[in-house]
């Protein structure tokens, strides 16, 4: 199963990427979480990257391309893969069509933006291993340490309630028109996220299931 995840900054796309991995054990590329872990390192890509994504703005094409370029040619991925947060606009889909990409699925987690600002204020990440978490939502089992892997829980950068609202209009101008470009390719299918993560994940499974996950 090759599978791109859409939706909204803090529609669910890491949370339910996770179960995915786990349940069809393919590995999930998250562009966002490669750029994040550049920005930490400091290294070339996170200081080119990292001023476009504190602005809540994409990091240009040609960087994140090259970046799924290596990361699709790793062993793992040769069983297939989650993209979470790749393609993010129709150039984007474009290059990964002329990679030889073959997208089984794209599956397109939708919620109100009203509802996001409400999720991305009480989100927590795992400093190490970028697992989610949510204050309410989807707490850890002990306050600011991973159930993963113990690292700790933090706050992400551009998770500023500014910076949501321009990644909001980045995400309806730039990645929205790619449900038209998959749905006119019979890739799309959509699900209502759900105010319980438990509850997105089903629709998530039973959608996986019905196109042969
Ligand atoms: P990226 O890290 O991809 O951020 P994003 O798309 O804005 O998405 P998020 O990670 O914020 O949200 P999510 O959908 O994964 O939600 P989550 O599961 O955490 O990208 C960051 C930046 O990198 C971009 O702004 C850009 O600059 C750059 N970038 C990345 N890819 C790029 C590309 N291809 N091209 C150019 N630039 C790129 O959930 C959110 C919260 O809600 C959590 O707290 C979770 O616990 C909670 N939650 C989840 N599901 C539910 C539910 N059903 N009910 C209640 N709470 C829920
Ligand atoms: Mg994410």
């Amino acid at each position: 199963m090759k599978m791109i995840l859409l939706g909204a900054p803090g529609a669910g796309k890491g949370t339910q990427a996770e179960v995915i991995c786990d349940t069809l054990h393919i590995p999930a590329v998250s562009t966002g979480n490669i750029l994040k872990e550049a920005v930490r390192k400091g290294t070339e890509l996170g200081v080119k990257a990292k001023g476009f994504m504190d602005a809540g703005q994409l990091v240009p094409d040609d960087l994140v391309i090259s970046i799924i370029k290596e990361r699709l040619a790793e062993p793992d991925c040769a069983g297939g893969f989650i993209l979470d947060g790749f393609p993010r606009n129709v150039q984007q889909a474009q290059a990964l069509e002329e990679l030889g990409v073959a997208i089984d699925l794209v599956l397109d987690i939708e919620v109100a933006d009203e509802d996001i600002m409400r999720r991305l204020t009480g989100r927590r990440v795992c400093a190490s291993c970028g697992a989610s978490y949510h204050t309410a939502f989807k707490p850890s089992k002990a306050e600011g340490v991973c159930d993963r892997c113990s690292g700790e829980l933090i706050v992400r950068a551009d998770d500023a309630p500014e910076t949501v609202a321009k990644r909001l209009t980045v995400y309806h101008e730039q990645t929205e028109p790619l449900k038209d470009f998959y749905e006119a390719k019979g890739k799309l299918a959509i699900v209502q996220g759900q105010e319980e993560v438990a509850d997105t994940t089903k629709l998530v499974l039973d959608t996986l299931s019905r196109y042969g996950g």
